[in-house]
């Protein structure tokens, strides 16, 4: 790639700046190699501001806790109810975050009326639902959890009893198709738990079903690992393999409930072995944690998570952030397209007398999307503005504080994390790089 800068404003011949080097937050490290770093959210906790606090700075991937759930978006047949996953998904939105939604068909956390319900009706009212939360949320949604926790414990490898499964086996793939109408934009995942051990018979029913859906073309996009680990169910030493081996399938693979109970160094070193295995599987797109404090989790008393109940950062996070850091090589999609850009890899605004100038570097190119970084210069104190052209969004962005004007610009300022900040921009096949200026605050 040349290393020359095209000067918005006569010519100018710079050198661009190397890399930069470890990042500082989960989610930039996470971005290093494509990936997000997501974080489960309560909406009963947005009103806390250390937990907010660490949500703005650390994570790009956000998923509601409880609030999209059957129970909460459909309390009564027929009446759906938005409030508090609206909260979660606008205050993601609003600092440049992605979402996770959880979880449109599930046996568990079904409204009263609907654990009632069996057959046809029961039928009707599950698809009912996928269908008018998925299109309620249709382009808000990076992937959804649309079939939660359906296979059986133990050895049989077959699928859960429930009031859904009793429907007719053909229940997975119809909440999956139904889905796929109401949100074509939204990655659709299949999501479970013990399923991280590729030896274990329920691992084996989960692939076997992903692996009929891909070839009876059944819209599945990827498979979801909740990943709750303690002493009894520790992280498997073949958690690599199971990963590879359903990516090979053809679906994206994501950690999505990750918790680790334990402490210290023991869980430091569990956390690591996680990320890794994620990190070595080029389908792999992100790990979201279920919480943010320990005392956030919903097994609070085994500290599972990264941050202790101050807010404090634990080993667990010094470790998933180093293995992040040294994960940069490795890129989750391909990053193929004849029309991205080549040449100049940096822009620069001009000076104005007194003022600032940022430097706009492109990053990283995948077929969705790409990433990019400024760098500022001439004051600490900066106000820049990035305006993206249609169909193009800023979907994530690190080390700064956003806010949005209007769909197509952002105004960053510094967060505390000096004068080089970063976004993703989902480009929908327009690879014109964004235009930067900057003004003294
Ligand atoms: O908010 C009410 C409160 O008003 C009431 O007083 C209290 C008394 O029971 O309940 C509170 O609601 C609880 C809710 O969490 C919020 O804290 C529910 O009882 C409780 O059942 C619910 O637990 C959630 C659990 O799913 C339900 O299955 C956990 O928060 C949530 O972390 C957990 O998440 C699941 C994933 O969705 C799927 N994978 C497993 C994961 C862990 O169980």
């Amino acid at each position: 790639m040349s290393t020359l800068v095209a000067a918005a404003a006569g010519a100018a011949v710079l050198v661009a700046s190397p890399a930069s080097g470890a990042a500082s937050t989960l989610a930039a490290a996470a971005q290093q190699s494509g990936r997000y770093f997501g974080t489960a959210v309560a909406a009963n906790k947005l009103s806390d501001s250390t937990y907010v606090g660490i949500l703005n700075r650390e994570f790009d991937m956000v998923t509601a806790e409880n609030e999209m759930k059957m129970d909460a978006t459909e309390p009564s047949q027929g009446q759906f109810s938005y409030g508090n996953a609206d909260r979660i998904v606008n205050q993601a939105r609003n600092q440049g975050k992605r979402v996770r939604g959880h979880a449109l068909a599930w046996h568990s956390q079904q409204p009263g009326w609907m654990q009632n319900m069996s057959g046809t009706a029961l039928r009707n009212a599950m698809l009912n639902h996928v269908t008018q939360v998925a299109s309620y949320y249709r382009g808000k949604i990076y992937a959804w959890d649309v079939v939660n926790e359906a296979f059986a414990d133990g050895s049989s490898g077959g699928r859960r009893d429930s009031n859904l499964q009793r429907t007719g086996n053909d229940w997975i793939e119809a909440a999956f198709r139904a889905a796929r109408a109401a949100d074509p934009g939204a990655k659709l995942c299949y999501n479970d738990y013990n399923t991280d051990n590729w030896s274990h018979a329920k691992t084996q029913g989960v692939y076997r079903m992903v692996q009929d859906f891909k070839s009876r073309g059944v819209p599945i996009d990827c498979v979801g690992f909740q990943a709750h680990f303690n002493s009894g169910n520790p992280v498997p030493s073949n958690y690599h393999t199971t990963l590879q081996n359903f990516a090979n399938l053809g679906v994206d693979v994501q950690i999505t409930e990750l918790d680790i109970e334990g402490s210290g160094s023991t869980q430091a070193q569990q956390y690591q072995g996680v990320v890794q295995a994620c990190l070595s599987v080029t389908r792999c797109t992100g790990i979201t944690v279920w919480g943010i404090r320990d005392t956030d989790s919903w097994r609070a008393s085994g500290t599972p998570l990264l941050f202790d109940g101050s807010g404090n950062k634990k080993a667990a996070y010094t470790s998933v952030l180093n293995v992040l850091n040294n994960a940069s090589s490795t890129v989750p999609t391909t990053p193929t397209s004849t029309t991205d850009p080549t040449g100049p890899t940096t822009t620069t605004t001009p000076q104005n007398p007194g003022g600032c100038t940022a430097t706009y570097r492109e990053g990283q190119k995948w077929n969705d999307r790409f990433n990019g970084e400024v760098t500022v210069s001439g004051t600490n104190n900066w106000v820049v503005t990035v305006t993206v052209s249609s169909p193009q969004r800023i979907i994530a962005t690190w080390n700064t504080t956003a806010t949005w004007p209007s769909a197509n610009v952002m105004v960053a300022r510094p967060n505390g994390n000096g004068n080089t900040f970063g976004f993703t921009v989902q480009h929908g096949g327009n690879w014109n790089w964004p235009s930067v200026s900057c003004q003294v605050g």
